[in-house]
């Protein structure tokens, strides 16, 4: 759980309430440049159970991403995100990983992401999925945002 470099250890573990200002940069971060879509404090705090941090050896947040069910069979894997300056260090695997284990876990089958990084996931076992074969997200949330309908996301979907 602990993988080491010369530079720094990384701890992956459930987000607390002290996260939340650094969940939030780091989503709003990618946000500003229209890799993903922004949060406000509110929806951090809301959600914040959702969420798993990785943490350097300083114990300052360096990436994030949460597991959020929507209904019996489904969980949506959100605000992932991972300070640019780590990426491409297997942290954003770690926490798709922790997420799907945890759906797996307490007996969801499907964890989907809506994602400008398709290929990453396809590397964690996802397949493309018309996101309209996602009715619950679609008329639950997307159609709320100002984006929609003219979103282009890429629907990312897996079976446990
Ligand atoms: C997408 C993101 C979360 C990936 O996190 P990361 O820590 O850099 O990725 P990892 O190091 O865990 O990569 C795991 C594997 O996926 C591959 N991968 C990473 N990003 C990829 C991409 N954009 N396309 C294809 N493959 C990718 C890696 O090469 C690695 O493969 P390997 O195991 O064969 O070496 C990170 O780049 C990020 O925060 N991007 C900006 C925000 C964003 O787009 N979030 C996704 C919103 S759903």
């Amino acid at each position: 759980m602990t993988p080491t470099t010369a530079a720094a250890t990384w701890q992956l573990t459930r987000a607390e309430i002290s996260d939340a200002q650094a969940i939030h940069d780091l989503v709003n971060t990618f946000a500003a440049k229209g890799e993903m879509l922004p949060r406000t404090m509110a929806e951090v705090y809301e959600n914040l159970r959702d969420f798993y941090v990785v943490r350097d050896d300083a114990g300052a947040t360096v990436a994030c991403g949460g597991l959020h069910i929507l209904w019996a069979d489904l969980a949506e894997i959100k605000s992932l995100a991972v300070r640019e300056d780590l990426q491409g260090h297997g942290l954003g695997q770690r926490i798709v990983n922790a997420c799907l284990e945890e759906a797996h876990q307490i007996g969801l089958s499907t964890a989907f992401a809506l994602t400008y990084r398709p290929g990453f996931f396809e590397k964690l076992g996802f397949t493309q999925a018309d996101v309209m074969t996602l009715p619950r997200k679609v008329w639950g949330e997307c159609y709320r945002c100002p984006k929609f309908p003219g979103c282009n996301e890429i629907a990312m979907v897996r079976t446990l």
